[in-house]
């Protein structure tokens, strides 16, 4: 079973490791977690499974906006709604502190994410050209809780 649960610094190295299993991580490394716990709008989900980190999410909220900046499934977990639980639970949370819209960037060639995130609600706003490697297109993308 899948457990959401608040992420804990202990846990650091496990979610670093599970950015990195992965392709289109925002590649933070266990430095840039330690560094985001220490940020006081930043919310951090993991999803658990037999106690082992199979999945994390990763959202800064102000006021009422925020905005989605990293989120991983361990390969050997994807396809098995744990991106979904994550995204639920923090959209509940964010719901709770009085957050209306939630933004994100998505590399276009991304599909997995782009899907997740269209039947999340969220919608293409716009476009940066060649954002990524200066070659594909981030879609900028938009969430109404
Ligand atoms: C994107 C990612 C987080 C999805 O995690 P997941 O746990 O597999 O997602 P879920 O099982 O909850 O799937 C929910 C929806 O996402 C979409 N989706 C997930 N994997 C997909 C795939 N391989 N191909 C197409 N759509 C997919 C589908 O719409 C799916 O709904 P469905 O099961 O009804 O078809 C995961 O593939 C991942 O970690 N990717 C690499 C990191 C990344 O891209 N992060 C986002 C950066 S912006």
């Amino acid at each position: 079973m899948i457990e959401i649960s608040e992420a804990k610094l202990s846990l650091v190295k496990e979610i670093a490791g599970v950015e990195f299993s992965q392709p289109y991580g925002a590649l933070w490394g266990v430095k840039g977690f330690k560094s985001e716990f220490e940020n006081k709008f930043a919310h951090i989900l993991t999803a658990l499974k037999d106690g082992k980190v199979i999945g994390f999410i990763s959202v800064r909220a102000v006021a009422d906006t925020a905005e989605l900046l990293n989120l991983a499934v361990l390969p050997v977990q994807t396809k098995k709604g744990a991106a979904s639980k994550l995204l639920d639970a923090m959209f509940n949370r964010l719901k709770n502190l009085g957050v209306k819209t939630v933004t994100l960037e998505v590399n276009e060639t991304n599909l997995p994410a782009v899907n997740l995130y269209k039947k999340f609600g969220f919608k293409v706003i716009g476009k940066r050209g060649k954002f990524y490697n200066g070659v594909q297109d981030a879609l900028l993308m938009k969430a109404d809780l």
